[in-house]
């Protein structure tokens, strides 16, 4: 299918669409400013918002949800269980906060934030096994409607999948020009997991990188809207933040024009912002 806006979706493994830009709101504080920016982007036509327990803005993004007047079943709303959360019964404790704080019935999509939590580390292909069991239960029920993980490499995933009823149907990991992922990325696309990109411009260091500038300039457009471009040609999802209103709405211009090959290779070429260093298997929490 060819996107041709914000609001359009990936199909992932159980029939579910999920919209095919999502509105990352790592960093924005709770309250006013949370509630101003996620409604700003509901405004600009974002239907999937990106929040987590561990970002502390749960409460200002159901705020904004229902503030907006736009019908539930339109916005598709992402939160993820902490690493401190991990375990059945933690994990009964931490969605009902998660539901409390959005104030919804159902969450679009539950995801388990990191693949080993510290406390677990010695014991983490069972810890996450355990923790799947009450995702599963969750999806069963009807209260998430998509059950996902985030920063699970293959090493990460093989053993979910190999003792899993409900597999996961998203991936969520670091993704930008100098961080491609390669392997990571087909390796879900090999066992139908949707893939999503965190962190597209590298928390903001992408935009010093000549290069990219460059690329930009020769196409007529901003560096990001290059970047997110060139992640939907991919089949990646991606999930960029930004508080600036006319940003928000400049990372939504995406589906008038198209990158070729060379302009993708170049873009796959890129080196120079390296990437956040928090690496799944080594995270101090
Ligand atoms: N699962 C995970 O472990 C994980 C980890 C990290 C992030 N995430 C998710 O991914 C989302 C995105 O990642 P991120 O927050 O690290 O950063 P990002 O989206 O890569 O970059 C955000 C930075 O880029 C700037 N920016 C955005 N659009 C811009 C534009 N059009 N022109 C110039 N600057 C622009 C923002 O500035 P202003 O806001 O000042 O405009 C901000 O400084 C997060 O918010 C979160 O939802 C998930």
């Amino acid at each position: 299918m060819k996107l041709q806006s914000v609001k359009d979706c990936f199909m992932l493994a159980n029939g579910v669409g999920i919209p095919c830009v999502g509105f990352g709101t790592w960093k924005i504080p709770d309250g006013a400013e949370t509630e101003a920016a996620v409604g700003h982007a509901l405004a600009a036509g974002y239907r999937h918002i990106d929040t987590a327990s561990a970002y502390r803005n749960e409460t200002g993004v159901g705020r904004a949800v229902r503030e907006s007047g736009i019908e539930r079943d339109q916005i598709f709303i992402t939160s993820k269980l902490r690493n401190p959360e991990h375990g059945y019964d933690n994990a009964i404790e931490a969605f009902g906060r998660t539901m409390d704080n959005l104030k919804l019935d159902y969450l679009d999509m539950y995801m388990v934030h990191w693949p080993i939590a510290k406390p677990h580390r010695d014991r983490w292909q069972e810890d996450v096994i355990e923790t799947w069991r009450f995702f599963e239960e969750q999806y069963q029920k009807g209260t998430v409607r998509v059950l996902g993980v985030c920063n699970f490499l293959p090493h990460h995933l093989k053993p979910l999948l190999a003792a899993c009823e409900v597999r996961p149907m998203v991936d969520q990991i670091e993704i930008h020009p100098s961080f491609l992922q390669d392997e990571a990325v087909a390796f879900c696309k090999a066992e139908g997991i949707q893939v999503e990109a965190w962190g597209p411009f590298a928390n903001g260091k992408l935009f010093e990188v000549a290069d990219i500038q460059e690329i930009a300039r020769d196409k007529q457009r901003t560096v990001s809207q290059v970047t997110l471009r060139w992640l939907l040609q991919k089949d990646v999802l991606p999930l960029p933040k930004t508080t600036t209103p006319a940003r928000i709405i400049e990372n939504t211009q995406l589906f008038d024009f198209d990158l070729t090959d060379d302009e993708m290779r170049r873009i796959d070429a890129i080196q120079g912002c390296g990437n956040s260093g928090l690496f799944p298997d080594t995270v101090d929490f």
